[in-house]
């Protein structure tokens, strides 16, 4: 939007007004763009289109919008242009510009109906706030939302004031608190649209909902909080309460370190009794000051980053993907029904294999369980529903493996099991279907040694629960052949995840970076560090959990395991200290068995920490560390060790490795990233500091080569204004 004030670049038109029997329709499609975005040049060519009505156009008495672009109607503001933005002012302007394109065409004194199949998200769903009607599709890919807080910024195109006007304060703020988006159904449930229809019949209905509503044979519905001073939510007590509220939520979430949801508090609160202008001048200026905080630009990488991740496998060659329609999940444990699930969800039907009746029953129900509970939230037909659990089919036996496009081996974490495993799918398939390995830790070489087809094998690395982490990782062994990479890809975006491509290296990225910080809180531990000290101060950081609450998270024991062969391959690094064996041996793996560092009651919740486990590990706590120093350790072992897998070859891209490390670990996203940190901070700086640390701690902390090259050079991961 920087530019919305310049002159438009684009030649070609994005915005077509048909005109017949007094109904003008508003096509958008925006030539130049895979989606249809508020750019400067659609501000340009809709202001156009607005003055024309304006004027009175050929006995226009009514109009819709509507949008060719398949999948979406306007996915908001340009946000290529943010990076434009200089100064406050800059942004401000723009948001400016937005906003009084809205007003006008609110102003407009003929009904306008928004005609919604696709995204309208952002700028998006506030130009169809500014319609007379809004009508949405049922279809899967219609979504409506206000994610701006999740770029650093606020709705800056009218939002923050029109929909707590329209649809209540409460739901409007949990709209723009969360960023959630709504599909068609509960978009009308929330009071967002008027009606729901299937697309095939979306423009004759808002023809005819257009002409009736000018021919006031049908009355537009009053928002309910400027239509409704007796509701409760505007009393002065009331509203105090949910803004208190919200603000306390806020704070319990982000512990203050993203500043666009607490301004937003500010602009709504502030502008909800004003007329509405002043508070569109409220948000313009929060909107301006909010786009250029190092905060935004972090989190507009995240989304360009994560973007590019998914739509690009990285790949040398042009290899196109197989389709996925069919796969086979081998291990139907925690994370193979975990696979199945994510996979049928996405219209992939599944042969989820395990070795008893009893297993695969049981891999069945959970994924089920899973599968329910996401369609319950989706209010799913009973018939959409049935059809969506009958497609994972448990099994015993290899049949109709040959049939599948993908296999995925999810059986325990065993060497020469997955070794038979594979040797059996592989006599009971032939060529062409894509075997990828859940394994968090063996070699994908090692792995395809068994292979009759190495070149098929492939590791597809998922994250618990697989159903909430967006992460997949997928590892290619130098034989992997690119067409089962791209199809990987395609797969792991098909089921709605991010997938990353990395080279086979132990622990390959995720787990790598995830070691040092690790290993060094076992040391922090060690030296007498009190556990909720270190989580605090990691949280504080921006991490949503810390490292010991993670320790007991992952299992002790699968964190030892991985921890030892960790510091087989990267000795002076990640050698642990033997606190975590002398937990394990003490019986303590975690939440698993409910004793681990903290303390669990007989449901599992999680209390405070277990001060008997000092006496395990034999250091009383005799520490309190700043919350700086702490966080200067661990944070900066994280960012080192992913510089040092860029710079071997492991990563192919700084993009892939900040995608997998906020995607995968929860690396704070307010930062960008390890590669966006080092960029931000200065990768001088951070070699300054890594320096510190080398001398204070020893070797463990020497900066990675490309950091000193790329300090000596004053180079960047990332092209200034990326
Ligand atoms: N601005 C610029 N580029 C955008 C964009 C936007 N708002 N939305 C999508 N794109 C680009 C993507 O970067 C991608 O580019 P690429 O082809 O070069 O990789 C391309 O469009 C296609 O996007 P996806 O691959 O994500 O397509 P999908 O079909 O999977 O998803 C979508 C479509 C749901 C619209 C998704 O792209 C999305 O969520 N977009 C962002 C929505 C958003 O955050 N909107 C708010 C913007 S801020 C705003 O509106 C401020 C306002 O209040 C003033
Ligand atoms: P799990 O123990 O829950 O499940 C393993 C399943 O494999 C069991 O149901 C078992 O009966 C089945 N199985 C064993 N031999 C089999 C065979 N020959 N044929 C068919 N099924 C067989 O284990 P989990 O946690 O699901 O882990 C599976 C794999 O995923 C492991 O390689 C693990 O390292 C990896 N992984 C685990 C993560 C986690 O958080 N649990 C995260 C990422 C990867």
């Amino acid at each position: 939007m920087a530019t919305m004030l310049d002159e438009p670049t684009q030649t070609a038109s994005a915005v077509r007004m048909d005109i017949a029997d007094g109904l003008a329709v508003i096509r958008l499609n925006d030539p130049s763009r895979p989606v249809n975005v508020i750019s400067a040049g659609l501000l340009a060519e809709m202001t156009a289109i607005l003055e024309r009505l304006e004027d009175g156009e050929a006995g226009v008495r009514a109009a819709v919008i509507i949008s060719e672009k398949k999948g979406t109607w306007i996915a908001g503001a340009d946000i290529e242009e943010f990076k434009h933005f200089i100064t406050p002012a800059d942004a401000e302007a723009a948001s400016r510009a937005g906003q009084e394109m809205l007003n006008r065409l609110e102003r407009l004194d003929i009904p306008v109906v928004a005609a919604i199949d696709g995204a309208a998200l952002g700028g998006g769903l506030e130009t169809a706030l500014a319609c007379s009607y809004r009508i949405a599709t049922d279809s899967p890919k219609t979504k409506l939302g206000l994610p701006e807080v999740q770029l650093g910024i606020i709705p800056g195109a009218g939002g923050t004031q029109r929909l707590p006007r329209l649809i209540g304060l409460r739901a409007a703020l949990d709209l723009m608190l969360t960023g959630k988006q709504l599909d068609g159904r509960r978009a009308m449930k929330t009071g967002i649209v008027d009606e729901v229809v299937p697309a095939p019949v979306l423009l004759s209905v808002a023809s005819r909902v257009a002409l009736e509503l000018a021919d006031r044979t049908r009355q537009a519905k009053a928002g309910r909080a400027t239509g409704s001073p007796e509701r409760l939510e505007n009393l002065l007590p009331m509203r105090r309460l949910i803004f208190s509220k919200a603000r306390q939520g806020v704070m319990d979430k982000t512990k203050g370190l993203y500043p666009a949801p607490l301004r937003l508090l500010r602009v709504v609160e502030r502008g909800i009794d004003k007329p509405i202008e002043q508070g569109f001048a409220l948000e313009a200026q929060a909107f301006g000051e909010l786009a250029v905080t190092p905060e935004a630009r972090s989190l507009v990488h995240v989304f360009f980053t994560s973007t590019a991740a998914k739509n690009d496998p990285g790949l040398q060659s042009q290899a196109k993907p197989k389709h996925v329609d069919q796969i086979a999940v081998v291990g139907a444990g925690f994370m193979g029904a975990g696979i199945a699930a994510a996979s049928a969800e996405s219209g992939i039907r599944v042969r989820l294999k395990d070795v008893k009746l009893e297993a695969a029953a049981k891999g069945l129900k959970t994924a089920r369980q899973s599968l329910k509970k996401r369609a319950e939230r989706k209010r799913m037909k009973k018939y959409e529903v049935t059809k969506l659990l009958d497609r994972v089919q448990p099994t015993t036996e290899y049949t109709g493996f040959a049939a599948s496009d993908l296999i995925v081996e999810a059986v325990f974490e065993d060497l020469e099991l997955k070794h038979r495993v594979i040797r059996e799918i592989e006599a009971a398939t032939r060529g062409g279907i894509v075997l990828g390995s859940n394994t968090s830790t063996i070699p994908i070489a090692r792995l395809a040694e068994a292979a009759s087809r190495p070149d098929h094998v492939i590791g597809l690395h998922f994250f618990s629960p697989v159903e909430k982490m967006p992460l997949v990782e997928i590892i290619t062994h130098a034989g992997t052949a690119d067409w089962v990479t791209a199809t990987a890809h395609a797969y792991a975006k098909k089921i709605g995840k991010t997938p990353i491509v990395v080279n086979d290296a132990p622990g390959f990225y995720v787990n790598r970076i995830l070691s040092p910080y690790m290993a060094e809180t076992a040391l922090l531990l060690q030296e007498g560090v009190r556990m909720e000290e270190l989580d605090e101060a990691m949280t504080e950081w921006g991490f949503p959990v810390g490292p010991v609450t993670l320790y007991d998270e992952v299992g002790l024991d699968v964190a030892q395991k991985a921890g030892k062969i960790m510091a087989a391959a990267f000795a002076t690094r990640m050698t642990p200290s033997d606190l975590i064996d002398r937990m394990v041996a003490g019986g303590r793996l975690g939440r698993k068995n409910a004793k681990g560092f903290y303390r669990y009651d007989g449901d599992g919740k999680k209390g405070g920490p277990d001060e008997s486990a000092y006496a395990v590990f034999g250091t009383p706590p005799k520490k309190t560390m700043p919350a700086e120093e702490i966080q200067e350790r661990l944070g900066l072992a994280m960012v080192n060790e992913a510089v040092r897998t860029l710079e071997e070859g492991v990563l192919r891209s700084a993009r892939d490795g900040d995608v997998g490390a906020v995607f995968g670990i929860g690396f704070p996203p307010f930062r960008g990233g390890p590669f966006w940190f080092v960029d931000t901070t200065g990768a001088a700086e951070v070699l300054r500091r890594l320096r510190a640390l080398e001398q204070r701690f020893g070797g463990r902390f020497a900066p990675a080569r490309m950091l000193e090259e790329m300090a000596a050079d004053g180079r960047r991961f990332f092209p200034e204004g990326a």
